[in-house]
């Protein structure tokens, strides 16, 4: 339907730094694309610059082609044949769910009969075929939720773009409608744009997933790309790794290098994609789930012992933070494991384990 580009894009309010900062990006026609990044990163602002609701200080966007913000143009929000959806769904209070999703297409001029026939099957789509005359107020917050994604996508917009959309929905509900904002982008086949700082949401939506901090572009790519690949520590910590540590090459060859963690911490493997020479210091993210539990007299290079200094009971896991010289480690392991290991008896304070690390989930920042 649309590509947009958008380029050298800068806002600046009247204080402070820039909330988007020189930002390049380019979503591919039918594209699902999510802006990812902690609260006041300028996802929103972004946002709001290619739907015209906010006059960025300089840059270009397109859509395929045409300028909507160039040189001498500004195409005003009415005029680029796009949808939006809100974290507050803002639907019309006084009007039915027929009246709030009928909106955009009179608004367009269509006449009585087509509005019918489009509301209709809108509301079939997002499953509220029984509720057109029905008043917000008597809708749960599912329910708006689907009434405002019907508004935004009933007039088929060339863009779509969400910011926060799913926010104020309890969890059960929420990966419910995930699922159904996908269903309804690969249905109508606009190009989407999503604003979220929940990265599972982010993961489990988007084609192609860019976070940001700081008004700035850190990384983009798939979402694996993105949850196995960081390009940076901020990446890395935001996206999930619970132990970010520096290491010192101690050999390493086409498979991968023995490193040692921290300045005395234990030797362990990691696949890195480039040869270091011996020495170098790299940096390495790893999951608490990546560790194993390794009983037994420890190899050095395949399982390490450490002393255990809180335990956390979790249901399923173990989270055990520990110390292995004077690297602190987080680890995420099955109780039931932890507990077939030790005969039962679960470690405290103060108690060592033995414990690996699997050397593909041990990643070079970075690399
Ligand atoms: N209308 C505004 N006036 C002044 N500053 C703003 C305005 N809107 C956003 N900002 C600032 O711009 C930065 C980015 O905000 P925003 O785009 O809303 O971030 P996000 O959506 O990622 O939470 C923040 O520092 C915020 O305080
Ligand atoms: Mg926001």
């Amino acid at each position: 339907m649309a590509q947009i580009d958008i380029a050298g894009l800068t806002k600046r309010f009247d204080s402070g730094a820039a909330a988007v900062d020189d930002l390049d990006l380019t979503v591919q026609d039918g594209e699902f694309l999510s802006l990812l990044g902690p609260s006041g990163c300028g996802k929103t602002t972004t946002l709001r610059c290619v739907a015209g609701l906010e006059r960025p200080t300089s840059g270009e966007i397109h859509f395929d082609g045409e300028p909507m913000v160039s040189r001498g143009v500004f195409v005003p929000p009415e005029k680029r044949n796009m949808g939006m959806v809100f974290q507050s769904y803002a639907l019309w209070p006084h009007m039915t769910t027929f009246g709030n999703v009928a909106y955009p297409l009179r608004r367009a001029r269509l006449d009585g009969t087509a509005v019918a026939a489009r509301v209709a099957e809108m509301l079939d789509v997002v499953g509220l075929a029984e509720y057109g005359g029905r008043l917000p107020s008597k809708l749960s917050g599912g329910q708006q939720q689907r009434v405002a994604l019907a508004r935004a996508l009933v007039n088929r917009p060339q863009v779509v773009l969400y910011d926060e959309p799913l926010s104020n929905l309890d969890s059960l509900l929420r990966s419910q409608m995930r699922r159904e904002v996908r269903r309804l982008h690969d249905t109508l086949g606009s190009t989407s744009i999503y604003v979220t700082h929940d990265r599972t949401e982010a993961m489990a939506l988007s084609d192609r997933i860019a976070v940001m901090q700081a008004g700035v572009v850190q990384q983009i790519g798939t979402p694996r790309e993105i949850y196995t690949c960081p390009a940076n520590r901020f990446v890395a910590d935001f996206i999930g790794f619970d132990n970010l540590v520096a290491a010192e090459v101690v050999a390493s060859d086409r498979d991968g290098a023995l490193v040692r963690l921290g300045g005395d911490g234990p030797l362990v493997r990691c696949a890195t994609t480039s040869v270091r020479p011996p020495g170098s210091i790299v940096e390495l993210a790893a999951r608490a789930g990546a560790f194993r539990l390794a009983p037994g007299v420890p190899q050095p290079g395949l399982s390490f012992r450490a002393r255990v200094s809180t335990v956390t009971y979790l249901g399923e896991d173990l989270e055990i933070q520990v110390q292995a010289g004077e690297v602190a480690l987080l680890a995420r392991i099955r109780d039931a494991d932890v507990r077939a290991a030790t005969q039962g008896t679960v470690p405290v304070s103060g108690d060592q384990v033995d414990l690996s690390i699997r050397p593909e989930e041990l990643v070079e920042i970075g690399a």
